[in-house]
């Protein structure tokens, strides 16, 4: 995956060297490309921003030097050969549609992703108006709360999607039994010892008795769920009770 991120501060996305998906980036499964926004500016300060039409508190950010940047990254027409409509266009910001783990699953199949980190009170409107008459734009927002800037959102986006490319995450098994994979909460993990500070692992866990454990992992899943996030217990989901335990593969549906 082709991978584009433009911000006023790119060494904002030094991290991504290490870790995961830097080992990603050496293995050549991601492609990652950093452009600084002020390199598309041509006054001596390097002007980005200014005040907006109307009036208001904050400052803007100009059309020109993001439509020059997203010039240089995206093709001028679209190409008849890209079979999967060209890159996505990201757009991080608290007005945007909620990013999930079904939007992650999307994203990770996509062959480039061009992530636009406005700061401010935001990107002129005509920006997003002008790139969605050429391809596909979205505005994405990580959770109900403020930022200063795109940047801490785009990070967060790309370890979720980067990590579901497949041979990014060394076990992919491991993906699989994670919170929100099945629209719930991950049951408890225990490791060794089988007492520490008074506290005893489970015992059903150490039984042996795969079917048992399965039930038990599934009936954490329901309880932790129906208690700290009983909103993820939609229509859908109120029935995963009734449904086989965690390791049968046959209990998970495809989600949209
Ligand atoms: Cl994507 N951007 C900003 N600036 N604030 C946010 C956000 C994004 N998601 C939640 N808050």
């Amino acid at each position: 995956m082709r991978i584009d991120i433009i911000s006023i501060f790119p060494e904002f996305f030094g991290v991504l060297d290490i870790s995961l998906l830097g080992r990603a980036r050496q293995a050549g499964l991601i492609d990652l490309s950093v452009h600084n926004l002020r390199d598309f500016t041509h006054d001596r300060h390097n002007t980005v921003d200014d005040t907006p039409y109307g009036g208001g508190a904050g400052m803007v950010m100009k059309p020109e030097p993001w439509g020059e940047a997203l010039d240089s990254i995206l093709p001028t027409a679209p190409d008849p050969d890209d079979a999967d409509g060209g890159p996505v266009l990201i757009f991080p910001s608290p007005a945007g549609e909620q990013f999930t783990q079904a939007m992650a699953r999307e994203l990770a199949q996509e062959t480039q992703l061009v992530f636009g980190c406005g700061r401010y009170e935001g990107i002129d409107q005509r920006v997003v108006d002008h790139f969605a008459t050429r391809g596909r734009v979205r505005l994405v927002s990580l959770g109900d709360y403020v930022l200063n800037g795109g940047e801490v959102a785009v990070m967060a986006m790309i370890e979720a999607i980067g990590r579901l490319i497949p041979g990014v995450v060394g076990n992919p098994e491991s993906l699989v039994e994670e919170s929100h994979e099945d629209g719930l909460l991950e049951y408890p993990s225990y490791t060794k010892p089988a007492s520490w500070r008074g506290l005893d692992v489970p015992p059903v866990l150490l039984s042996g008795n795969h079917g048992a454990i399965a039930t038990w992992r599934h009936e954490k899943q329901i309880e932790r769920t129906r208690l700290v996030r009983p909103d993820l217990l939609s229509a859908d989901t109120a029935d995963a009770e009734l449904l086989p335990p965690a390791n049968s593969k046959s209990r998970r549906r495809p989600r949209g």
